[in-house]
């Protein structure tokens, strides 16, 4: 099962990504990938790098061919959980026309709904782990102890895109280039809306019985 998840800049797709990679697939971020990239200095990472500290959007050539190649790997060759990738209608039909040449398809996209009152309040407190991406919140969500991954121990940084400029970006473009998107696939009957501003753990729940109503267990 392809499942995507689509959700302003704060709305909880890692967070939920997290949550449902076992029941799907392995979880796919393309922003994940992309930080990854410039920590490593790769030609990827040096030439996105000026789009993803300032919010503005990679190009969707680049975008779509580091994803497509992800999802070509053996472990997602059956399912995968995609987050931040489509962000755009150009990024929804190269993935669609990927999946299509394996006789797939994205069989769900889940939508997280948050107000923006709400996405600004959990941008300024987050922080993320350095090993896994897996993010925490100063006051929703704090780590067991304090700087430390849960998980793996790794240390907590904030992300350079996480500037009042940046996040400002984020939400504009996520208004104009990804919103479009929900009606891309609501007609292909494939959408699920999830009330996002609820607390992690029923949004959490929500997600799961959508998860369920799809994979029809
Ligand atoms: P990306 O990393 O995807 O950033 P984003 O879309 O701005 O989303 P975020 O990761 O900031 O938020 P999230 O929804 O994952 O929320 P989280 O779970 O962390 O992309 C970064 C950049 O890469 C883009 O700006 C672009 O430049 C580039 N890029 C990536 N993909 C691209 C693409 N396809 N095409 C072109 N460019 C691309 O949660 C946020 C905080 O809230 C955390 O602190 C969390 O603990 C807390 N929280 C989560 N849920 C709840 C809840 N229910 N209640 C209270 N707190 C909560
Ligand atoms: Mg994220």
């Amino acid at each position: 099962m392809y499942t995507v998840i689509i959700g302003a800049a704060g709305a909880g797709k890692g967070t939920q990504a997290a949550a449902v990679q076992k029941k799907i697939g392995p979880h796919l971020a393309s922003g994940d990938m992309f930080r990854e990239a410039m920590a490593q200095g790769t030609p990827i990472g040096l030439e996105v790098r000026r789009f993803v500290n300032s919010g503005s959007l990679v190009p969707d050539v680049v975008a779509a061919a580091m994803v497509l190649e992800r999802l070509s790997r053996d472990d997602a060759r059956n399912g995968a959980v995609l987050d931040g990738f489509p962000r755009t209608v150009a990024q929804a039909e190269a993935l669609d026309r990927e999946l299509e040449k394996r006789g797939q398809k994205v069989d769900q996209a889940l939508y997280l709904n948050v107000p923006e009152d709400e996405l600004l309040r959990r941008l300024a407190g987050r922080w993320l782990c350095r090993v896994c991406q897996m993010p925490y919140h100063e006051v929703s969500n704090p780590p067991k102890v304090a700087g430390k991954c849960d998980k793996d121990g790794g240390d907590l940084f904030q992300r350079r895109d996480d500037t009042s400029d940046a996040i400002r970006t984020r939400l504009d473009l996520f208004f104009t280039e990804t919103v479009p998107l929900l009606d891309y696939y609501r007609s292909s009957g494939v959408l699920d809306e999830i009330d996002g501003a609820q607390e992690i753990e029923k949004v959490s729940h929500d997600v799961v019985a959508a998860v369920r109503r799809r994979k029809g267990v």
